[in-house]
Order: C-alpha cells, then structure tokens, then sequence
C-alpha cells in the first residue's frame, strides 16, 4: 500500500519534494576593485563608501546565487574598518550566505586589500554583516532553500548567525520602549 500523509491524506509519493539545501560553499562570491586617486578622501585614504558598495554588490551576488535570483538588501548589520585602503590597492571582498531564515538571508562578508606598495600578502581591511531578502518579480518575499554548513569554521559562523539574531531581537524590544520619534 502506497503510504500517506497523516495531515493531508494524500500519497507521499505525488507530494512536492521537501526543499533540499545548499551548502555555504556554493553561495561563495568574491569581487575586486581598483582604488584610484580620484577615490580618495580629503584625508588621502579611499572612501568608506566605495567599500560599503563593493560589500553590498558582492553580497547580492552571494544572495542571488544562493536563492536563485534576485533579492534586496533589508539590512546593514554591522561594518567594521580595521585599516584603510589607498590609491593603487586592489580591494576584494569576499561574501557567502551564512544563515537562513524563511526569506532572509544573512551575509557575511571579508574585505581584504592588496597594496600596490607593500606586503605582498592582502591585509583584512573590513568586516560586514547584512541581511538579504529574496524578492519575485513583484518585489514580495519568496521562499530560500536552507543554508548547510560543512567545515567547522562554517558552523561556527552559522552559530554566530543565530546569535546576532537574538541580539537583534532583543535590541528590537528594547527600543520598543523607549518613544523614538517617527524619522522625517
Ligand atoms: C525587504 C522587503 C521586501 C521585506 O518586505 P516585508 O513586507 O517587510 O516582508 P516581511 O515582514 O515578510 O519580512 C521578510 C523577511 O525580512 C526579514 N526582515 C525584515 N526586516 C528586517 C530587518 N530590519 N532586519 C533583518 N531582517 C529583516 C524578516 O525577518 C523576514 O525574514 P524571514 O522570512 O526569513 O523570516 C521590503 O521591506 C522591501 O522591499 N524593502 C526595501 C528593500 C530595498 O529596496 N533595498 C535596497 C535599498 S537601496
């Protein structure tokens, strides 16, 4: 006998697939760019903000691979500049999907320089964590596969995941009490 769903009494077997997963790995995107002189600050060191472009296009690549197409950026968790960059490096980040949520998903990106006059070997320069949303052709939230760890550096940042969730849980009901006023 061909068995059956419990709640739905229809047949396994003409029931839609569960949805598998995709591994960390397969989200992995990278990409680079060049800083020049005309990106510089007052200062003499590159902008922040062509950094923070390349850590949000790499994540949306990152996104997009992983739910299969597109998807937009809710949020800027956090980014952290541990040294500049300057005119003549080449600046790469690298970005993979290292939470899931129903539609969300959370993106971890490593931004590293390569100095044209320096070490050979690329410096980490910033660290960020955003959260995408897979969109339709609508714009609405559509369902993303879940992500799966394989290494033991890729569950502890699937664990790390799910901490900064609860913090945002919790600073979300926090500020829930105090009056902030409506933004203009
Ligand atoms: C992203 C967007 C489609 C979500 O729509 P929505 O009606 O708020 O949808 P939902 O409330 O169902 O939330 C969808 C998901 O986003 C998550 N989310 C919403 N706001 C969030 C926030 N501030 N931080 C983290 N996650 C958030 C929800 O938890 C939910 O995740 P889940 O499905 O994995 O549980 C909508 O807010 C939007 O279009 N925003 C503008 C995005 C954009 O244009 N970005 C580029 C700016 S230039």
């Amino acid at each position: 006998m061909t068995p059956v769903d419990a709640a739905t009494r229809t047949p396994l077997t003409e029931q839609e697939p569960l949805p598998t997963g995709k591994t960390m790995g397969s989200s992995r995107c990278e990409l680079s760019r060049v800083i020049w002189r005309s990106n510089e600050n007052m200062f003499g060191s590159g902008k922040g903000t062509l950094v923070l472009e390349l850590v949000d296009d790499v994540a949306w690549a990152s996104a997009a691979r992983h739910s299969d197409g597109h998807a937009v950026t809710v949020s800027v968790e956090d980014m952290t500049f541990f040294a500049p960059v300057w005119a003549g490096d080449i600046v790469t980040a690298y970005a993979q999907v290292e939470g899931t949520g129903r539609t969300s998903m959370e993106i971890g990106v490593h931004v590293s320089a390569r100095r044209c006059h320096g070490p050979s070997e690329p410096e980490p320069v910033a660290e960020a964590h955003l959260v995408f949303v897979a969109v339709d052709d609508d714009g609405a939230p559509r369902p993303v596969r879940p992500v799966h760890p394989e290494t033991d550096a890729e569950y502890a940042r699937h664990r790390a995941v799910a901490i900064r969730r609860a913090h945002r849980r919790a600073l979300a009901s926090a500020l829930a009490e105090v009056a902030l006023p409506t933004p203009r």
